[in-house]
């Protein structure tokens, strides 16, 4: 397998992540596909756009650090227990 293909140049404020497809997520503007599910990257909390963190293989909300794990479900954060299954 190749290395994840996860670039981030992260400076507080003003961030940037591209993502290609990965082993498990593809991350598109509005969406991730897992696995043929399809997961919306809208915060179910106030509407920020959720980031997918590789590291933690989970999506991660950058305005109140809501979590979601691989099936959508809310693990912690303001968002719970919204998850982001469309
Ligand atoms: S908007 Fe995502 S946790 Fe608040």
């Amino acid at each position: 397998m190749s290395s994840l293909p996860y670039n981030s140049t992260n400076s507080n404020n003003n961030y940037k992540e591209e993502f290609t497809n990965s082993n498990n997520v593809e991350v598109q503007d509005k969406v991730f596909l897992v696995k043929g599910r399809t997961l919306t990257r809208t915060c179910p909390h106030q509407g920020c756009t959720l980031n997918y963190k590789t590291e933690q293989n989970m999506f991660v909300c950058p305005c109140h650090n809501s979590k979601f794990n691989l099936d959508g479900n809310c693990i912690s954060g303001p968002a719970c227990p919204s998850n982001i299954r469309v």
